[in-house]
């Protein structure tokens, strides 16, 4: 079975879909799913779009038209804890909705009426596989793991980095991994989220995040390929 592979933005899949051979397309929904090898092993790449609808929504579709055995979320994220610098890569223990907010009903932040969980945990095997390779192709000091938050915001202020630091004790935050973790709990599908830290998530965010995207993705694709290499081989064990 494959695994997919997803990225928000053209700049976070262009260089997984070049190193695809052979490849074969097909257009569900207006997305366009990529099918090839990486590395040998069979994947499905594509491009969400931003933001939490259509990540989750990519998402359902490669569990059940791709029928995908678990799923990459790769990309760059905001620096929310102050270890992390721009540049260091991020594997999440656990992805959270920042922005889902029920707690005038006596709901905690980010908890989701009628779900078990909001706090939605990596796979456990996955997540092992993915520190390792980050730590070995980036270095252990400019890896890390935590709580990644999503919102259909790109966060850009000292207040709400503060809050989001406060509130969820996050790591960093982005636009589309929770989304993702949901779907990929609610089916019951190991899912990974590996990001590299393109800014501060203050009010340098906007500059720094158009200079860096282009220029640190190139690492997390050798991350990315690494993990599928390590977790097939491990799954046809
Ligand atoms: N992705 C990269 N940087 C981000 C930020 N500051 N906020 C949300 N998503 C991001």
């Amino acid at each position: 079975m494959a695994i997919g592979i997803i990225g928000a933005m053209k700049a976070e899949v262009e260089g997984l879909i070049q190193a695809l051979a052979p490849v074969s397309q097909t257009t569900v929904a207006g997305l366009t799913f990529f099918q090839g090898e990486l590395v040998n092993h069979p994947v499905v790449v594509v491009q969400s779009g931003v933001g939490k609808v259509n990540a989750a929504m990519c998402t359902q579709i490669l569990i059940d038209h791709f029928s995908v055995s678990a799923i990459i979320n790769t990309g760059v994220a905001g620096g929310i804890n102050p270890k992390v610098a721009i540049g260091d890569v991020v594997i999440a223990t656990h992805a959270m909705h920042h922005d889902f907010d029920v707690t005038v009903l006596g709901y905690d932040p980010g908890a989701i009426p009628s779900l078990e969980t909001s706090c939605f945990e990596a796979d456990p095997n996955l997540r092992q596989i993915a520190l390792a390779a980050a730590c070995s192709i980036h270095g252990d000091k400019r890896t890390h793991s935590g709580i990644i938050v999503s919102g259909d915001q790109f966060i850009a202020s000292t207040e709400r980095k503060k809050t989001l630091a406060q509130t969820f004790n996050a790591i960093c935050a982005e636009m589309e991994g929770a989304a993702i973790a949901h779907v990929a709990y609610l089916n019951q599908v190991p899912y990974s989220i590996i990001r590299i830290i393109s800014d501060q998530a203050d009010s340098t965010a906007p500059a720094d995040f158009h200079a860096f995207v282009a220029q640190i993705i190139p690492g997390l694709n050798q991350i990315a390929m690494e993990i599928v290499r390590t977790y097939s081989d491990c799954s046809n064990r």
